[in-house]
């Protein structure tokens, strides 16, 4: 048995869904799956009609939707709320913040544009995004955020994601309480997902090596899937978890248990 959404059909919003190894990627293939239309949004243009081609291969009757997006451009956000408002996808009752970069630069290594730029793709845009599509879903009478945070947040770092990265996902914590209870009046809940390590795409030029000592580093000894994250999203996307909001979802393997 599915998830009850229970609202009919709804469109999910997905950031950072182009790599098919990808958080973001598996998290629309699954609302899709759940009978949710689906909005993928990313930077990577050629990556993303290939996530549209592989989703359709996967579940040909779905509604898809891509827009080649920088998630940290104000304006853009601006422009891609309206056009899916406009488009005939149905009501957007779910926003997922998935897009994000690690940091692997140290303290003292570390730069104020690259501090800028982890804060505005991993912070500030899941802020931007909400405001443009919060209006949407309060409208349409059911709404869900869902922001990616991380265990590096919890625990302050890793090997590809030091200080600036721990300290932007640990805003969307503090983000992701703020909204919940702010928008809790107006029924859209809003919690985040802190993931340990992922076998995805995103650190760049890491080796095999590295890789299985990542893994045999967490009490469950493997990488989480990025079904598994996926599956975590859509739940919380879903009618079932409605009692639900302002909480962090660690999903780490026994990584960072508190
Ligand atoms: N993989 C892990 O171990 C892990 C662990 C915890 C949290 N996370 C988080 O999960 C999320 C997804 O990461 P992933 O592991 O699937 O890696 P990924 O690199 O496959 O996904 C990140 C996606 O974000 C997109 N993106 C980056 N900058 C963007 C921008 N400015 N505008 C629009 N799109 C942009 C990329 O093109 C890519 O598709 C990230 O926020 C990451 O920080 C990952």
């Amino acid at each position: 048995m599915g998830f009850n959404t229970g609202v009919g059909t709804r469109t999910a919003v997905v950031t950072g869904a182009s790599s098919l190894k990808g958080i973001g990627f598996h998290t629309g293939l699954r609302f899709a799956r759940e009978g949710w239309a689906v909005a993928l949004l990313d930077i990577n243009e050629r990556g993303l009609e290939q996530a549209k081609a592989a989703l359709l291969q996967e579940v040909p009757d779905a509604q898809a939707a891509t827009y080649v997006i920088d998630v940290t451009d104000p304006d853009a956000v601006n422009r891609v709320a309206e056009a899916v408002a406009a488009s005939d996808l149905p009501p957007v009752g779910a926003l997922c913040n998935i897009a994000g970069i690690p940091s692997p630069s140290s303290f003292f290594d570390l730069k104020l544009p690259e501090w800028e730029r982890v804060m505005a793709v991993n912070l500030t845009a899941p802020f931007l995004l909400s405001q443009a599509f919060v209006p949407q879903m309060i409208k349409g009478g059911y709404g869900r955020v869902v922001n990616m945070s991380s265990v590096t947040a919890q625990h302050g770092g890793g090997v590809f994601s030091k200080t600036s990265y721990a300290a932007a996902k640990a805003g969307v914590l503090g983000l992701t309480r703020g909204m919940a209870r702010e928008l809790a009046e107006h029924g859209i809940t809003v919690n985040a997902v802190a993931p340990g390590v992922v076998d995805t795409d995103i650190r760049v030029g890491s080796d095999e090596e590295t890789e299985q000592a990542l893994a045999a580093a967490v009490p469950l000894r493997r990488q989480a899937r990025p079904e598994e994250i996926a599956a975590l999203f859509v739940w919380l996307s879903c009618e079932d978890s409605g009692y639900i909001t302002g909480i962090t979802h660690s999903i780490n393997g026994g990584t960072y248990i508190a």
